[in-house]
């Protein structure tokens, strides 16, 4: 069987448990962050076991399900926990599950993560949203023969493609605004993508901040460029959990990540609760 045909086989039998719910917007919740599934009115849940194919989190804090129901009344599928490379997983794996939501119909997300914070004047428990990223994984998703069927738009799907706004601006002005009616200011940051699971050492931060990166995380960046590839807008919001390598008192730990995340669950639940209607309308005078 293709992988193709495995995403297909996922997704039509997803599109059958979910039956008259078509979601229109994939959430993936990050480390620490899996709680903002409660805001999910109507929620039809789908353990990852239950999907043919689905790979399945091995790490502390992602429980591995997709929620599925309304958010803000607009009908949306929220993978609560994902798989990473340092798992073990293949690149076609870590973003199988990207691909399930496109062949869902999906042709916006917002992709959230953990992430250590680089930049002078972050503060642990800030969300930022992603301006750019920089992958520096050492591999692409995309390795691999192209497969065009993959595409949601038209034009999308191609062997090599555009990056210049891999986050969609229109979606990251939607959720600066959106922030700003919920009382705090969600700054714009830069994504470094590493493989982890070791925390980085301070020459490599420094090194970081040198190439223009303002945050650190393990996650994302595979999903947003799979994302690009079928013609996906991608929102990227980052939990600042940590000050990176070097910058903070104490040394880096998975419980501080999963703990600082579990303070900022609620905020980020209600700035997605508020923006999704507003990410819906505008895919719909504009898709
Ligand atoms: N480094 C890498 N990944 C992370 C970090 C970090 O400091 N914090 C949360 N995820």
């Amino acid at each position: 069987m293709t992988y193709y045909d495995q995403v297909t086989e996922a997704a039509e039998l997803l599109k059958a448990i979910l039956g008259a719910y078509s979601p229109r917007i994939g959430i993936v919740l990050g480390s620490g962050l899996g709680a903002v599934a409660k805001a999910v009115s109507e929620p039809m849940v789908v353990p990852y076991a239950e999907i043919p194919h689905f790979p399945r989190s091995t790490v502390a804090g992602h429980s591995g399900r997709i929620v599925a129901g309304l958010l803000g009344s607009v009908p949306i599928a929220m993978m609560q926990g994902r798989v990473h490379f340092y798992e073990g997983y293949s690149p076609q794996q870590v973003t199988f599950p990207m691909r399930v939501l496109g062949a869902l119909g999906v042709k916006s997300v917002v992709l959230t993560n953990a992430a250590g914070g680089i930049q002078d004047g972050y503060h642990v428990g800030q969300l930022v949203a992603l301006s750019d990223h920089i992958n520096h994984m050492g591999w692409n998703p995309l390795f691999g023969p192209n497969e065009p069927r993959f595409a949601v738009r038209p034009g999308a799907g191609l062997r090599f493609f555009d990056m210049t706004e891999a986050y969609s601006k229109r979606l990251r002005a939607l959720a600066i605004e959106t922030a700003a009616e919920e009382g705090f200011v969600l700054d714009e940051g830069v994504y470094m993508a590493v493989t982890g699971p070791s925390f980085e050492t301070p020459a490599e931060i420094r090194a970081f901040r040198t190439m223009g990166a303002t945050l650190v995380g393990m996650s994302t960046v595979p999903e947003t460029i799979v994302a690009r590839h079928m013609g996906i807008e991608v929102l990227g919001i980052s939990c600042v959990t940590n000050l990176a390598a070097g910058l903070g008192a104490t040394p880096l730990s998975h419980e501080e990540v999963s703990e600082t995340g579990h303070l900022v669950e609620r905020r980020l639940a209600a700035l997605l609760t508020r923006l999704v209607p507003k990410i819906a309308a505008e895919m719909e005078a504009e898709p």
